[in-house]
């Protein structure tokens, strides 16, 4: 694709079509979820429709189909990040069932008494909770790198500082979920390695909007989830290194992940297949290769810089409003940020302003939004409004929601709030 052309691609999204109060829906709420084009849901439909069986087990023809089609994905997935193969690629239920994946596995194996794990104040709830979980089981340490002076990028100085506690395991979000900041994952990667220590990268937010390359970043796990990047919910993706993977236990036992089952003894499949115990979600799989298929003709490179100019014209119109705040980046071209946008307003409650949007037709998110600490650090509260674009965003829509947001200061200032 040469020129980008969001009008056709939003011929693609039967729901940006519906109304939401009377009005045409402006959906800018995708960093919570994506819609879905016709290309994911018909393929989600044609597998119930034509090919609905189970995977892995049945000599008959339909049977291989939805296998070959659900293994197929993973392959797709693994180009997509540039992992060595499919080996490297366990589909899971979600980021955080993939971070959890790893908590349990190499997590439980690599962590003892008073060893550290490593996290960023900058983390979504998916990657504190299952590391507070491991800490407590282990009696393990978990520690945080701090925010730099504008609180919007990572405090490097104190990664360094921290790495000299030679932390077992360092895990990251690639790029925040609030302020839309884009982590340099690869130099703390690198950083890591060189402490010996393990590296996950959240990328719930980074894959669905930015060209990944695992052997780039030389991150040991990186986990994301389909429903942010068009596929059905209920796919993730966790990728491990295949050394890794290969000497770590599984996590879950059942059917599918073994290759013989004794009384009291098993063996297990080959990778990836050891971590997917159970019959598996197949029509999400298949989903997310459909999708993968959708967002490789748009081309990531252009993804990205339609999405930049978006989240420019938004933070520049935004600016104008009184009272106003955005968290993260907002100055020169956004190189370090993507299109997630939170803000509060003076005298408004977050609450308060994604109901007067919400009465315009507008979907944007406001709350803690699965990131505690760092909602509480950077506004000493719990709340933000948030604004997150996708491919099929339009400016149109961006000052469609300006304008709501100057209305609802109008109001507040009428009603002397
Ligand atoms: N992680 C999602 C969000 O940030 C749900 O909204």
């Amino acid at each position: 694709m040469t020129e980008y052309n969001v009008e056709r691609i939003r011929e693609d999204f039967p729901i940006l079509k519906s109304k939401m109060n009377g009005h045409l829906l402006a959906y800018l709420d995708n960093a919570a979820t994506s819609q879905r084009p016709n290309q994911v849901i018909d393929s989600v439909t044609s597998f119930y429709r034509e090919y609905n069986a189970n995977v892995h087990r049945g000599i008959y023809s339909i049977s291989e189909r939805a296998t070959e089609a659900y293994e197929e994905s993973k392959l797709k997935v693994s180009k997509f990040i540039n992992s060595e193969s499919i080996k490297e690629i366990i589909y899971t239920r979600n980021t955080t069932e993939s971070i959890n994946l790893v908590a349990l596995g190499k997590g439980s194996e690599c962590i003892g008494k008073d060893d550290h794990i490593l996290i960023t104040m900058m983390e979504h709830h998916s990657n504190i909770v299952p590391w507070q979980l491991l800490a407590k089981r282990t009696k393990g340490i978990l520690d945080y790198v701090g925010l730099d002076t504008n609180g919007s990028g990572l405090d490097m100085e104190n990664v360094k500082e921290m790495l000299e506690k030679e932390p077992k395991i360092v895990s990251i979000s690639h790029v925040s979920n609030i302020l839309g900041t884009i982590n340099d994952v690869k130099e703390i990667s690198k950083l890591a390695h060189k402490h010996g220590a393990l590296v996950v990268v959240d990328g719930a937010q980074s894959v669905p909007h930015i060209k990944i390359d695992v052997k780039e970043i030389k991150c040991d796990f990186l986990a994301f989830s389909g429903h942010k990047m068009l596929a059905p919910s209920g796919i993730g993706v966790l990728y491990g290194r295949e050394e890794i993977l290969e000497e770590m236990e599984p996590v879950i036992g059942g059917g599918d992940m073994i290759r013989t089952v004794g009384m009291h003894d098993a063996t297990w499949n080959d990778l990836p297949w050891k971590f997917e115990a159970g019959t598996p979600n197949i029509e999400g799989g298949i989903g997310m290769g459909a999708a993968i298929d959708y967002l490789g003709r748009l081309g990531m490179e252009n993804i990205e810089a339609y999405e930049r100019k978006l989240t420019e014209h938004a933070i520049a119109k935004m600016k104008n409003i009184p009272g106003l705040r955005i968290y993260g980046i907002t100055d020169g071209a956004n190189i370090g940020r993507i299109g997630v946008v939170s803000f509060t307003i003076e005298g408004i409650h977050p609450h308060d302003l994604a109901s007067i949007l919400d009465n315009d037709g507008i979907a944007i998110r406001a709350g803690h939004n699965c990131a505690m600490p760092l909602v509480r650090q950077i506004l000493n509260n719990n709340a933000v409004a948030r604004m997150s674009f996708y491919i099929y965003n339009t400016i149109e829509e961006v000052d469609r929601a300006v304008e709501s947001l100057e209305r609802a200061v109008a109001i507040f200032k009428r009603q002397g709030g």
